[in-house]
């Protein structure tokens, strides 16, 4: 894998020491060209600074294409909103592993592959034992994930391609079981086997809401709600979780240890963790008339508020899976026959009134894509806990495509950022009685 090299160069000319250097340019297929510092310390003896890495491409990557300024999202090629429409959850992970979309032959075949690997090796049930009851569910996928290296000796060898894809099948498999495992221990009902009769989200569904003692009833409507969700979600480019699993992969961390990094990575606030901090949100506020207080309180930035689902590192013009959810928020209650959700009518005139005030509309923040998506699980039935969990499952797809692309990449080198050092320059040990 390699971006080509554009003719062009950039100089760079350190005013101090004269020196003039030239810098190659690189072009992707599409997107912003990219400049190749890697010579830049070796011949300057100077680093970039760049934290929150804001001007940084850590890596090559054919896997997702996000334009932040027109608000495209393409998974390999493909754009998110086609893929909603038109796609399934399976589809599109054997797209973001393979790269290509499947003819019916290979579906068939992924679908049951990834079927065979639902369940979690039974000693593994015992480490939900270990966990408090009130334990949140990303706590304990944080710590199954990452156990799952210590079940399946037969796929931790990263440099054997089978073994990779194995490892890549039962993390997309077994994800769904262990967070319905962890609201399952939440509640005290009895773990529910996967069943393979049923698709992805059906499963997941029947794991979550299911009892061993009547026939769960799966309701289409919720079932095909949850597989567009996950579709918006499976992958998003160098994002903070993505980055981390890239990050711990290339020091070589067996792939179970990898996504269990993502995972800690996604529960923040600032990231995976906004859908649950949305609907915190909305229902502090409580009614529409107590919108403008809120909105204050924002802005004023005294009280660390942030109008949480708004805002996006790249999109600064919309978010166009914040598009897509907004719509099924509104197919979805409607079809499960909710009128009168208060929540999404306070979301929506929250939106409406922060998208025509000055200090949203200055800093280009948007409504972004979890800023609905918690008002469709809580229609589901899911609670505020596994909002991020849900966004978990759906993502472990992208991160394993992007570990697996890491790996098979002859540029990959251990990551190791540098940094700007500012604290003390060498001196000389304090014996404790010279100290103040
Ligand atoms: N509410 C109020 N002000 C905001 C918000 C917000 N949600 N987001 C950014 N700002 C302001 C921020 O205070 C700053 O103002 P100023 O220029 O006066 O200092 C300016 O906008 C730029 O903010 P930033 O923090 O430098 O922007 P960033 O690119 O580093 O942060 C973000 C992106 C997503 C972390 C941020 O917008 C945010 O905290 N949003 C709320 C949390 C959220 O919804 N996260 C989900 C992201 S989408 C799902 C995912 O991919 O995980």
């Amino acid at each position: 894998m390699s971006g080509s090299a554009s003719k062009s160069t950039i100089t760079v000319v350190d005013n101090a020491s004269g020196k003039r250097l030239e810098l190659p340019m690189m072009d992707g297929s599409i997107g912003p060209r990219v400049m190749d510092i890697r010579k830049l310390y070796a011949e300057t003896g100077h680093f970039t600074y760049d934290p929150g890495f804001t001007s940084t491409a850590s890596c090559e990557s054919r896997i997702t294409y996000i334009d932040g300024d027109q608000g495209v999202l393409l998974y390999r090629g493909y754009p998110i909103e086609e893929l909603a429409e038109h796609s399934d959850f399976m589809e599109v992970c054997y797209l973001l592993l393979k790269g290509e979309l499947p003819n019916a032959a290979q579906k068939t075949r992924f679908e049951r592959d990834i079927t065979l690997h639902t369940m979690i090796h039974e000693q593994l049930t015992r480490f939900y034992q270990g966990f408090r009851r009130d334990a949140h569910p990303m706590a304990v996928c944080c710590g199954v994930v990452g156990a799952l290296s210590a079940f399946y000796h037969d796929s931790l060898n990263i440099n054997d391609p089978h073994q990779r894809m194995v490892a890549s099948y039962r993390l997309i498999a077994k994800l769904p079981t262990i967070a319905a495992m962890a609201y399952k221990y939440s509640v005290g009902q009895p773990f529910m086997y996967p069943k393979n009769s049923l698709n992805y989200a059906e499963n997941f569904l029947h794991m979550t809401f299911g009892v061993p003692c009547e026939e769960y009833k799966i309701s289409k409507t919720v079932a095909r709600a949850l597989d567009k969700l996950f579709i918006l979600h499976a992958d998003h480019e160098q994002n903070a979780s993505t980055s981390t699993v890239r990050l711990a992969g290339s020091s070589g961390a067996n792939p179970f240890a990898c996504i269990a990094a993502g995972i800690a990575t996604l529960w923040g606030p600032a990231h995976g963790g906004a859908n649950e901090a949305v609907l915190q949100m909305l229902q502090e506020i409580g009614s529409k008339d107590r919108i403008p207080e809120f909105i204050r309180k924002v802005k004023d930035k005294s009280e660390g508020v942030r109008l949480m689902g708004f805002g996006h590192r790249v999109y600064k013009n919309f978010d166009p899976r914040a598009k897509v959810i907004r719509q099924a928020a509104h197919d979805v209650l409607a079809e499960l026959g909710v009128h009168d959700e208060p929540l999404l009518e306070i979301a929506m005139e929250l939106e409406r009134i922060a998208l025509q005030d000055d200090y949203f509309v200055q800093r280009k923040l948007y409504p972004n894509v979890d800023f609905y998506s918690g008002i469709i699980y809580r229609a589901m039935g899911f609670p505020t806990s596994m909002f991020t969990a849900l966004f978990a499952v759906a993502r472990t797809v992208g991160w394993i495509a992007q570990w697996n692309e890491m790996i098979e990449d002859p540029a990959q080198k251990i990551g190791r950022p540098r940094q700007l050092y500012t604290g003390h320059a060498p001196r000389p040990y304090v014996p404790m009685a010279k100290r103040a």
